[in-house]
């Protein structure tokens, strides 16, 4: 089956355009939030801060998401299973809450793998994979059309972590409601304010039968949490170092991945998990015409992983205008599994 790609390069924040698709095709809808300049001034910026860091969104090239699928098998790396067992465990009478012939919406879809399970046992009647690389995307769409061929496959390349605007292409599928997917403990990596204000933007795109299914990491011992993101094999850390390859591809600059080191800290007081690069000897890189210095020591923050309890998580969801929230976790409390409906008093 031949996927028809459509691209929308130049337009201006929040606006879309439609396109035909090839008849039988999945349609990919691409919306281009952040042009590459943007993106790429964003990743120096970052960089040139006396506090250097590089956005998380970053780790995922090719060989990112290769090092990711092998982190989520390690067995120091409890979440991916921990969620996948909720799911098994809870499937039907997660899909109870859920409404029937609905749009199943993939937040960061992936491979995709993680919402097959679900499509029939909720009888979707349509599947829109959203997500910030292109390639795979495309790839995921054709594997999800040609496994399903009653539900009807579309996607959307955006960078939602920026902004979540899909009211243009949901207004295609007035009579479904979107169930938004949101697993992994994505959110994690966002800091309160902007979890927040990404939870909300999620919520007004519910209607009044559509549901958030979102999967969060659970706050925890610390030694369990360290282990989980500083692995024996190193799997982790070359999952972390990987990250300047692609900001050498993206800056045209010249780290060396091996002058850095990787280091996870839990900070209990931010209930976070700190991911860093650090400096294992002087370095200097030229970045756009400016020479930046690391000492040895210096550090290049690369993400943050929130935890939460679920009672912290509730609350979150309740402030973000969430209501009719229901719970799933497993025995040990490791991880939740939400669903949340729109709040009687929102709109
Ligand atoms: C994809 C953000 C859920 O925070 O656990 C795994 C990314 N980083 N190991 C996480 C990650 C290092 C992961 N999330």
């Amino acid at each position: 089956m031949a996927t028809s790609i459509s691209f929308d390069q130049h337009h201006p924040r929040g606006s879309w355009r439609r396109f035909e698709a090839l008849q039988d095709a999945p349609l990919i809808e691409i919306a281009t939030l952040e042009s590459a300049q943007q993106r790429q001034a964003g990743l120096l910026a970052g960089l040139l801060q006396p506090a250097a860091a590089i956005d998380p969104k970053f780790f995922y090239d090719a060989q990112g998401c290769a090092l990711y699928g092998a982190i989520c098998q390690l067995q120091e790396y409890y979440p991916t299973r921990t969620e996948a067992a909720i799911f098994e465990r809870y499937r039907d009478q997660i899909a109870a809450q859920l409404p029937g012939r609905c749009l199943w919406v993939d937040l960061g879809c992936g491979d995709g793998a993680k919402s097959w399970p679900w499509l029939e046992t909720v009888d979707a009647a349509g599947y829109m994979g959203v997500d910030i690389a292109q390639d795979w995307l495309a790839h995921t769409l054709q594997v999800g059309a040609e496994r399903f061929p009653a539900i009807a496959f579309s996607g959307v390349v955006t960078d939602f972590s920026q902004t979540l605007l899909l009211q243009p292409v949901l207004s295609g599928w007035l009579e479904q409601p979107p169930v938004l997917f949101y697993p992994g403990s994505s959110i994690g990596n966002f800091a309160p304010a902007q979890a927040l204000a990404l939870l909300r933007a999620m919520r007004q795109h519910l209607g009044p039968h559509g549901r958030l299914l979102i999967g969060v990491d659970a706050l925890k011992d610390e030694a369990t949490l360290r282990a989980a993101y500083d692995d024996a094999l190193g799997v982790t850390a070359a999952f972390n170092r990987n990250v300047l390859r692609v900001v050498n591809r993206e800056l045209g600059c010249h780290f060396e991945p091996t002058d850095f080191s990787h280091r996870a800290h839990f900070n209990a007081k931010a209930s976070r998990i700190e991911m860093r690069l650090v400096a294992r000897r002087p370095v200097t890189v030229q970045l756009a015409g400016t020479m930046r210095h690391f000492a040895k020591g210096d550090a290049i923050v690369t993400e943050h992983c929130y935890k939460f309890t679920p009672e912290r998580f509730e609350t979150l969801l309740t402030v973000a205008g969430f209501g009719e929230i229901q719970r799933w976790s497993d025995d040990r409390g490791h991880y939740s599994v939400f669903v949340a409906a729109t709040g009687r008093a929102q709109t």
